[in-house]
């Protein structure tokens, strides 16, 4: 294996691995580092079948199974298709508009999101240029950045993450499929803190654990004052200097560190420009406590 760095801030290219086979215990702990301290892992012209994919995955964490979503493959719920594809039904064959702003996933969950891996089977192009990049920036970079004023005052400070802050906001773009939640799909959702600043499991860096999809309010501050350094947050976080984009390939096995960085999927390709990718999402059980949680 042979961990090749981008150079930029963020992102890594991992070479000569076949993830069909078992990573052996050395293997995984390279990975694990790298993933920590790169962001963002590519390892392209995989080869795999759903099952494969699954099998890699869950050496990460345990594996989310997304009961609400119908896309999921036959007998693999904790393989989801994201895709603007329709079958001849005329039925959507995936989630066609999953991660369209900037978002860490599953802050609104009690066990946050580890790493999402990402397969990439059919990949948009035009003029011989990928579309549908994924674009990321760096917490940890992020959160060395802020003002010395600001890193104290959001030290011991928790944040409010609500699940439906990203829906709505979805909604309300042009040609949105997407209906209101459901008083059900609501309850099972309900708002979650986790802190401002968190020591990220694997590099021991401080990283800010806060993003536009879902962030609401930091707790320990009156309404306002909340307000006005949620807002500030957001603009410092998502500065070109801490951006990175993946550039897809058809075969890309693509995998993120969800507690250092943010990310946003773009979507500026066509429905007659098909984007397929199998997704599977490791919850960050490997690090933390479900029940201390
Ligand atoms: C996701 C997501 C990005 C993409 O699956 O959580 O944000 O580029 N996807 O598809
Ligand atoms: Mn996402």
């Amino acid at each position: 294996m042979n961990i090749i760095q981008s150079g930029e801030i963020l992102g890594a290219r991992v070479e000569g691995l076949d993830l069909s086979q078992p990573l052996s215990p050395a293997e995984f702990v390279e990975i694990e580092q790298a993933l920590g301290r790169f962001g963002v892992l590519s390892y392209p012209k995989q080869v795999l079948t759903s099952l494969q994919l699954k099998q890699f995955a869950e050496r990460f964490g345990q594996l989310e199974i997304n009961v609400a979503n119908a896309y999921q493959e036959p007998g693999l719920p904790e393989v989801m298709i994201l895709s603007n594809k329709v079958g001849p039904d005329g039925k959507p064959l995936g989630l066609s508009d999953a991660g369209q702003d900037w978002h860490t996933d599953m802050s609104y969950s009690k066990m946050v999101a580890f790493t999402n891996i990402l397969y990439g089977l059919e990949i948009p192009h035009r003029h011989g240029e990928p579309l549908g990049n994924t674009e990321f920036v760096s917490m940890h970079a992020a959160y060395d950045d802020l003002p010395e004023a600001m890193k104290q005052r959001l030290e011991g400070k928790t944040i409010t993450h609500d699940f439906a802050k990203f829906w709505d906001m979805m909604r309300a773009k042009p040609g949105s499929t997407r209906g209101p939640l459901t008083p059900a799909q609501r309850a099972a959702k309900p708002p979650v803190s986790h802190p401002a600043v968190m020591v990220h499991p694997i590099t021991g860096k401080k990283v800010l654990y806060a993003n536009p999809g879902y962030s609401m309010r930091i707790n320990e501050l009156p309404e306002d004052e909340s307000a006005e350094v949620l807002a500030f947050l957001f603009t410092h976080q998502l500065q070109a200097k801490f951006q990175y984009k993946h550039r897809w390939q058809v075969g890309d096995v693509l995998m993120w560190d969800n507690l250092g960085t943010l990310h946003n999927a773009v979507p500026d390709y066509r429905p007659d420009e098909p984007r397929y990718i199998k997704r599977c999402q490791v919850m960050a059980t490997r690090y933390f406590d479900v029940a201390a949680a």
